[in-house]
């Protein structure tokens, strides 16, 4: 008998309903296991906002350390001014809870379809930096609304912060059968902090004498990304190239309503938190229309996570082959709860 304490941020927009069939999908892996889930929800979001002028308080940041684990829907509202929430809120539990690894994976599951007419077997894994970068907020503006308004965004990379990263790339890389890192930056022109991380790779890549490693500028694996997709293995990058490149991965492997994502905090100084890479998807919110394929995904990624790797698999399946049979058997459109229903049900086998 295990019992994990889940904290529980469906957030704004689609968030809820797909976090509804995220935990219906978790109660079915579970059934009969003997592991449990002892959940709290966190009321955070647009709605917060708007009644206390609250993001995340210090009270919520101190009942959320005390859970194991996170499960968030979706963060961001139109009704919010831009940054608020995304500050505020999304990166404020990133960053405060230590969660340095962005995890996110990239599979094409067989029978699913990719724009690219010739996307090979796509099955790479991002690790993307997840609390520096020019995500730290350390910038300001000068002079605003006129015409000699200077804006700077300064990317903040530490020794510490790259190499801890580029270390869980490698050790990732060392479990996968091709075990081969790509570093991703520029550091033709972002000379400091690319030659950084180049010199980090160097260094920590001997530790690894199974994983073998190149360098790619981003402007050319985006490139890379869709002539050749099925050539990656483990990426390692930044936080704000890791985040252009996952939406591109996720658009060649079955599209963003697939793509998980974990937010870790390997040494478990603070709970790691596992999400859906989409957003909060506003126009469609409240309609069941939104596929929570992505924040079942993120559930298998929290069991695997949580060394649960059976129970993982088998959530995981679950989505690919119901995404195949949707393909082969041309289905129309489902209700979220639909999908929710018959990904629970193949679960339970
Ligand atoms: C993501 C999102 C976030 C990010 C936003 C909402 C702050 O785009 O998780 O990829 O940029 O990290
Ligand atoms: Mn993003």
């Amino acid at each position: 008998m295990t019992s994990y304490r889940l904290a529980v941020v469906a957030g704004d927009g689609i968030g809820p309903e797909v976090v509804a069939e995220g935990l219906k999908c978790l109660a079915a892996a579970t059934e009969g296991t003997g592991i449990t889930f002892e959940t709290t929800e966190f009321d955070l979001g647009a709605k917060r906002w708007h009644a206390t002028g609250e993001t995340l308080t210090d009270a919520d940041l101190e009942a959320i350390k005390g859970h194991d684990v996170i499960l968030l829907g979706a963060i961001g509202d139109p009704t919010v001014p831009s940054g608020v929430l995304e500050r505020g809120l999304l990166l404020k539990l990133r960053f405060e809870l230590d969660q340095y690894v962005n995890l996110r994976p990239s599979r094409l599951y067989p029978g699913e379809v990719s724009p690219l007419s010739d996307p090979g077997d796509i099955d790479f894994v991002v690790v993307r930096e997840g609390t520096e970068g020019p995500y730290v907020g350390n910038g300001g503006a000068l002079r605003v609304d006129t015409p000699h308004e200077i804006a700077t965004e300064v990317s903040v990379n530490t020794r510490h912060g790259v190499e801890r990263v580029v270390r869980y790339a490698f050790d990732v890389a060392s479990k996968r059968e091709r075990k081969h890192v790509t570093l991703v930056h520029k550091h033709n022109v972002l000379v400091h902090a690319g030659h950084l991380w180049r010199r980090t790779v160097e260094a920590v890549a001997p530790e690894f004498p199974g994983v073998t490693w190149d360098y790619l500028h981003v402007d050319a694996a985006t490139i890379k990304l869709v002539t050749a997709p099925a050539s990656f293995d483990v990426i390692v990058t930044d936080n704000l190239f890791g985040d252009i490149l996952t939406d591109e991965a996720a658009a060649i492997s079955g599209g963003i309503g697939l793509a998980a994502s974990g937010n870790v905090n390997p040494d478990k100084t603070g709970p790691s938190m596992f999400e859906p890479v989409h957003g909060s998807a506003p126009d469609i919110a409240g309609q069941q229309k939104a596929d929570p394929s992505a924040t079942v995904l993120s559930v298998a990624m929290m069991l695997d996570f949580l060394g649960h790797a059976e129970l993982a698999a088998k959530v995981e399946a679950a989505v690919a082959d119901d995404a195949a049979a949707k393909v082969a058997e041309g289905w129309g459109p489902r209700t979220t709860v639909e999908v929710g229903d018959a990904l629970a049900a193949r679960i339970r086998g």
